[in-house]
């Protein structure tokens, strides 16, 4: 069932104990099913947000343009399990303005993806945490390709004792191993061709971990060089950072977040693996 109004979600699910819940801003593709794919295995009820939400998109970002098709959206989300599409507007969601944010603190923030879109996870914390209050879901399922965005969802769960859990799934990639992204469909061709070294950067990394490099720096270098294969891509970073706390690290001992994020032409591509850390 498709729902828009923010009374009516709450209806009907106001006696339901076991919701699963996929906040999406639609433009589904196969990583956003299999998240609702796995809550659907857990819970009486899935709930699918699909909301383009202004907030978490800086003035010159891609807000007016960001693929929008409902129908398509309802179809795809419900044939794999959802019971309730909610689509609200963004007067539903923010009436003639909202005076109250959630913000995690820049240690989280102000890194990665936050460096370049500084006002981005203010945007992402406070719309999520709206929806968590309307649909009060026992469980939130978010992609691993938005790493930043799962890490600083977490601490904000925890730090303000929301009664719920967040779940993770893998990163979904195509044929070629390019990351699945909403984002994708901007590419064109050329771009679409070079966007593989994205994962092939970060698999040399895991190889040259997995054979014994610890070494942040001597890791960065071999993916920057693999890289260079794109050569209509600008670098906007290339991380390696402590997971969860995201601090920076010289030498990987412990669980590590590998992050990178390019630009072709205006359209920004992240991807990332997880090196477990130890020796
Ligand atoms: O990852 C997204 O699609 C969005 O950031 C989210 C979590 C739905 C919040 O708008």
């Amino acid at each position: 069932m498709l729902i828009d109004s923010i009374s009516k979600m709450r209806q009907l699910l106001s006696n339901i104990s076991n919701i699963g819940f996929v906040p999406t801003m639609g433009a589904l593709h196969d990583g956003h099913l299999s998240l609702i794919e796995t809550a659907r295995k857990h819970h009486d009820i899935v709930v699918v947000s699909i909301f383009v939400n202004p907030s978490q998109f800086s003035p010159g970002e891609d807000y007016d343009v960001y693929p929008r098709n409902i129908d398509e959206d309802y179809t795809l989300a419900t044939s794999v399990g959802a019971d309730y599409v909610f689509s609200p507007s963004v007067f539903e969601i923010y009436g003639t303005g909202s005076l109250t944010n959630v913000i995690v603190d820049d240690t989280l923030t102000n890194k990665l993806c936050g460096a370049a879109r500084p006002t981005h996870f203010k945007g992402v914390t406070t719309v999520v945490a709206l929806l968590i209050n309307i649909i009060k879901p026992q469980k939130v399922y978010l992609g691993e390709k938005d790493a930043q965005q799962v890490i600083l969802l977490k601490r904000m769960v925890k730090d303000l004792h929301m009664d719920l859990e967040v779940a993770t799934c893998p990163i979904v990639r195509d044929f070629d191993g390019l990351a699945l992204s909403s984002r994708n469909t901007y590419l064109n061709d050329e771009e679409r061709h070079e966007a593989i070294y994205l994962y092939q950067s970060l698999l040399v990394v895991k190889k040259q971990y997995d054979i014994g490099e610890r070494n942040v720096e001597a890791l960065k270098k071999s993916l920057a060089e693999v890289l260079k294969n794109a050569t209509l891509a600008k670098i906007d970073y290339i991380e390696i950072l402590g997971y969860d706390d995201l601090q920076s690290i010289e030498t990987i001992e412990k669980k590590a977040l590998v992050a990178i994020a390019v630009f072709f032409g205006k359209t920004r591509l992240i991807d990332n693996i997880v090196l477990e850390g130890g020796f």
